[in-house]
Formats: C-alpha cells, structure tokens, sequence
C-alpha cells in the first residue's frame, strides 16, 4: 500500500513538471505550445483584391501620403516615430504581397523593384525603431526611388513619388 501511495504521488510530480514546461510563457507572457502548428498553413493565403490599381490606391497610397507628413522634419516625440514604424512597416510587408502579382512580361524586373522597395522599407523601419532620423531619411528615399523605379518601368512614368 505505501508503495503504491508513493508511486502516485511520483507521477502527481512527473505531471506537474509536464505541464510546466509544456506551458512556459515566453518573454511576452503568452503560453507557448510545445508543438506550435500555424492556425493558418501557408497555402490557405489567397489574394482578396486582385486589382493593381485598386491595391495601390487602397495599400500603397495612403500609407505613403502618411509617411510623406511623418518625415518632412524630425519626429519631436515617439508618437511621431511610432507612426513612421507603422507606415513603413506597412509598406514593407506590402512590398513582399507584390510578388504574388508579377505581370506576364518582365517578371524578373518587377520582382526586383519589389524586393528593392521592401529593402529600403525595412531599413527605414528598423532607423525608426532607433529613432535615428538621418537613416530614416536616407532609407525613406531610396525607398522611393525604387518604388518609382518600377513605375517608370511599368507605368511609363506615372505616379512619381516625391519625398
Ligand atoms: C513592382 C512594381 C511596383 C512597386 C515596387 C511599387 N509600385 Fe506603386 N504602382 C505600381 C503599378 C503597376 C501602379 C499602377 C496601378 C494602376 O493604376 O493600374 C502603381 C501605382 C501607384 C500609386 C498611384 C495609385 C493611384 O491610385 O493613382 C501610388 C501612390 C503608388 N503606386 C505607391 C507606391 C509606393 C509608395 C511604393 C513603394 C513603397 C510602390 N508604389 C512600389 C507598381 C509598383
């Protein structure tokens, strides 16, 4: 009997230990799954508006627009650094949605002036996340350039962007 009474209560202990490490929060205090599986896999990701010029207008325009007020002088607080991060992260991660969106003539060429843009984005968010305004500003032009440098190539010239 008191064998048996021991042995439950060593795998009462071996239980609770399981249970800890299965549930050890990361450092933002969320429970991390010991066997992560991703809600949605990478194939159920679909494009919703299949429109060039509705998904320029409606993603990059504004977005764009915002970041040209944002970086016309030096942010004064972090407000005004947050919304250089969040604009340009916006413009980044909708650089790499270009790619599911290569034309039929000159794919390599669209393909390069979207993985320039998301570059230069993604510097500019990283030296607002420093809060370092002369990166940024450097970042947030070439950035740009290479938006317009696909513009040139595949819109004849329309829609130059100014900084
Ligand atoms: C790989 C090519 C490509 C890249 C890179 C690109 N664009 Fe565009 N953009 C286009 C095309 C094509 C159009 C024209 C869409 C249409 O009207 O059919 C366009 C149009 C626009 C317009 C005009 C929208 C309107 O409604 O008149 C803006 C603003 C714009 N882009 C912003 C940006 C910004 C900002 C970036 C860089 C962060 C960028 N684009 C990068 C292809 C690109």
């Amino acid at each position: 009997m008191k064998l048996i009474k021991s042995l439950f209560a060593l795998l009462a202990v071996f239980a609770a230990a399981v249970v800890y490490v299965r549930s050890t929060p990361d450092s933002a205090g969320y429970a991390v799954a010991a066997n992560p599986s991703p809600a949605v896999p990478a194939d159920e990701a679909e494009i919703v508006e299949d429109s060039m010029h509705e998904f320029m207008e409606y993603v990059f325009q504004p977005t764009y627009r915002r970041l040209k007020v944002s970086m016309a002088t030096e942010p004064a607080d972090n407000n005004g650094w947050k919304a250089v991060k969040s604009d340009s992260l916006i413009l980044a991660e909708s650089c790499n949605l270009l790619f599911a969106r290569t034309p039929d003539e000159d794919a390599a060429d669209w393909n390069k002036h979207a993985a320039a843009s998301r570059t230069n984005g993604s510097e500019l968010y990283q030296a607002a996340r420093a809060k370092e305004f002369a990166k940024a500003a450097t970042a947030y032009k070439s950035m740009l350039n290479n938006c317009n440098a696909c513009h040139r190539q595949f819109e004849d010239g329309k829609h130059i962007l100014e900084p």
